[in-house]
């Protein structure tokens, strides 16, 4: 038996039909596979392991090696043009690591791509070992604002984690990161954790971690940058910011950062 969040797999379905589709302008045939097959006896565990393979095959335009290569990064997309936001493939990897499993790409120009996720089944899950796996877990809702002011970079944290059990609110820039953190602790319904861009136009992160911090010492916030040498040069360390991530964030570690984060939180204590 696969333990999976029904809702996420679906999602991560669709997403290799939609691209199924996508890769077949002139029709085509998209054949879904499924199987169960004798996995490798785990050295961590000595269990036997099963696998799940779910496949997902088109016989559309496939993809050049370079394309094949990139194209589980977010924001890698080939049809910019014609609306891809190249977070569909990003959102099937998570998926699947979530899942301790792997997705293997077949493609080539002209002959179609297959995908497919390949699950660990354990057939005797000693509790030890496996009793903490992602999909056993307990989900926590954490009430988060994310400020950046890439609308696509907006797209993939909320999408990313509203998966994850979360209440995401977004903003386009620090002050107006800031109108809603202040509207939320007056309405007595406060983010418990703040996720925000460094650079941005108008009011850049730190100057939101300050603002924050100064307001509600106790809300943790989470720095996004690409640049992860800037903090030090620029003498600015723990008191304002909890963590930093470079960007884009991978989410399932997101996430993980997340709870913690939250756990320690004196508030949770
Ligand atoms: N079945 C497929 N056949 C050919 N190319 C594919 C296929 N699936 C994915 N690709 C390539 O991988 C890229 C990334 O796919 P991904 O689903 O992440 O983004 P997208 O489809 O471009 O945009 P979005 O899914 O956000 O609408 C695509 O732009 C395309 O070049
Ligand atoms: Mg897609």
């Amino acid at each position: 038996m696969l333990h999976s969040d029904a809702g996420e797999l679906r999602e991560a379905l669709i997403n290799l039909v939609f691209n199924a589709v996508d890769a077949m302008p002139q029709g085509g045939t998209i054949t879904f596979v499924t199987r169960s097959l004798h996995g490798p006896v785990s050295e961590v565990s000595g269990a036997s392991e099963r696998q799940l393979q779910v496949e997902v095959k088109d016989n559309g335009i496939g993809m050049d090696e370079k394309t094949r290569q990139h194209c589980l990064e977010p924001f890698f997309s080939t049809k910019a043009q014609r609306g891809g936001t190249g977070l569909g493939l990003a959102m099937v990897y998570g998926m699947i690591q979530r899942h301790d499993g792997i997705i293997e790409i077949d493609s080539a120009p002209g002959r179609g791509t297959c995908v497919r996720l390949i699950f660990p089944v354990q057939e005797n899950p000693p509790q030890t070992v496996r009793g903490t796996s992602p999909q056993v877990k307990p989900k926590r809702s954490l009430h988060i604002l994310c400020i950046d002011d890439d609308a696509q970079v907006r797209q993939l944290l909320d999408d990313c984690l509203t998966h994850f059990n979360h209440r995401v609110m977004v903003a386009s820039g620090g002050e107006h990161g800031m109108e809603l953190f202040r509207t939320a602790m007056l309405k007595n319904q406060p983010y418990e954790v703040v996720i925000t861009d460094w650079g941005m136009p108008d009011v850049n992160g730190y100057e939101v971690a300050r603002t924050i911090k100064a307001e509600s010492p106790n809300t943790p916030v989470i720095m996004m940058t690409g640049w992860g040498t800037i903090m030090k040069e620029e003498g600015e360390t723990a008191s304002e910011v909890d963590a930093v991530i470079g960007k884009p964030p991978r989410m399932n570690e997101l996430n993980d950062l997340l709870l913690r984060i939250t756990a320690s939180d004196k508030r949770h204590a």
